[in-house]
């Protein structure tokens, strides 16, 4: 493992320094001239190509610029978080305690993103989350030190609701898995698609990580709604949208979901696919020269295609970069270093956006359909959509 490594090399550098004597302060003062910046990603299970997107976007953007912080040079630690709650405090210490990270980015998982919220809340650690959309973090429970790049829960959601209506679509099932993320995705929907005069006729959900969908399918089948919208991700949305089309469905009753359900996975779930309707703040035919760049370089680099949790790994390099150099490199003075980062204007390959008060993306929702393993942009289905930030109170 990466840390172990840094871990053992410092031991050594430090032994022979001290048999050396004079070497010690020059070797100190270097060691302390790095920036610490820890990466909590899963690397493993149903999230494990969501870790790998964001780690690659990050390293990109901050490469783009020389690969450095203000100035310093990085010293990386990494965490596999194995998106396992239950193991998210214990991670997180890992980094900040161990480790004395000055940067946390991370994660992916709502519930693991409570375990690090828990650790780094009320410390000087700067934690961007490149992904996870649980509430708590930008909402009652917001921190200076705590801001997130990527969206929160309920916001793909309330952009949702009324295109469906818009097309006749009256009465919907919804599925999820029964975690922070599908509850609170869920939430957006009720609230965008029962405003637009929809009818929610049942809500069904599994435990997360379940792929285990054919009961839910055969229920789906019985009741015979207009629609069916979601929330999945990763190896489980590709797992569901095959099931989906196995099962039959596909064809007469058609697929919606936050538009995570088609990121990164639109090789793994091949024709089931086709079609599918989702809203999300990123597309991969949006058409500007900024979202062609990335593409192009992205794919040169890593031999991908970039999703949204890349472009999203991507602004919180970005957001890194331009923080620390507008600080000269100096983490010492926390409150600047917010400041800083508070102030940014982004320029993303999603389009331009900006932190709400509690530190979320204000930003664009675009309504996609999948055509020729593409997420193809249809309109615009939400501008300028912030969260509400409800009960967040900046200390
Ligand atoms: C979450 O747990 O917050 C989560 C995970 C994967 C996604 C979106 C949200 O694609």
């Amino acid at each position: 493992m990466t840390t172990r490594r840094l871990v053992l090399s410092r031991g050594a550098a430090l032994v022979g320094a001290a048999s050396t004597g004079l070497l010690l302060p020059q070797i100190v003062r270097a060691q302390s001239d790095r920036i610490r910046v820890g990466l909590m990603l899963p690397y493993t299970g149903t999230f494990a190509q969501l870790g790998v997107a964001i780690e690659n976007g990050v390293r990109m953007a901050i490469d783009e610029k020389g690969g450095k912080l203000g100035g310093r040079t990085i010293e990386w630690f990494k965490v596999d978080d194995e998106s396992e709650p239950s193991k998210g405090v214990e991670n997180a210490q890992r980094l900040v305690q161990r480790d004395k990270v000055d940067i946390l980015v991370g994660t992916v998982h709502s519930g693991v993103q409570m375990g690090i919220h828990r650790v780094v809340r009320g410390t000087d650690v700067l934690n961007i989350i490149p992904n996870a959309g649980v509430h708590a973090a930008t909402r009652a429970l917001c921190a200076p030190n705590v801001f997130r790049t990527s969206f929160t829960n309920s916001q793909p959601t309330l952009a949702l609701g009324k295109p469906m209506m818009d097309k006749g679509l009256k009465r919907a099932v919804w599925i999820s898995w029964k975690y922070a993320a599908g509850e609170e995705a869920f939430e957006g929907f009720k609230d965008s698609y029962t405003k637009a005069g929809g009818t929610i006729v049942k809500e069904l959900s599994l435990p997360f990580p379940n792929v285990e969908f054919q009961a839910l399918l055969t229920e789906i089948a019985s009741i015979k709604p207009d629609a069916v919208a979601c929330f999945f991700a990763g190896g489980g949305a590709a797992k569901f949208m095959r099931d989906y089309a196995a099962a039959g469905l596909k064809d007469s009753i058609p697929l919606w979901g936050s538009g995570f359900l088609t990121e990164g996975v639109l090789e793994a779930a091949g024709p089931a696919a086709e079609g599918v309707m989702t809203t999300m703040h990123y597309a991969d035919s949006l058409d500007t020269p900024r979202n062609k760049q990335f593409r192009l370089e992205y794919a040169k680099a890593f031999r991908m295609q970039p999703d949204v949790y890349a472009v999203q790994g991507y602004d919180s390099g970005q957001v890194l970069v331009q923080a620390l150099a507008a600080v000269k490199g100096d983490t010492s003075n926390k409150k600047a270093l917010y400041q800083a980062v508070e102030k940014q204007a982004v320029d993303s390959p999603r389009g331009r956006w900006t932190f709400s008060n509690s530190h979320n993306p204000i930003q664009d929702f675009y309504l996609r359909r999948v055509e020729n393993k593409d997420n193809k942009v249809i309109g615009i289905a939400a501008r300028n959509l912030a969260d509400s930030g409800a009960g967040c109170r900046m200390a």
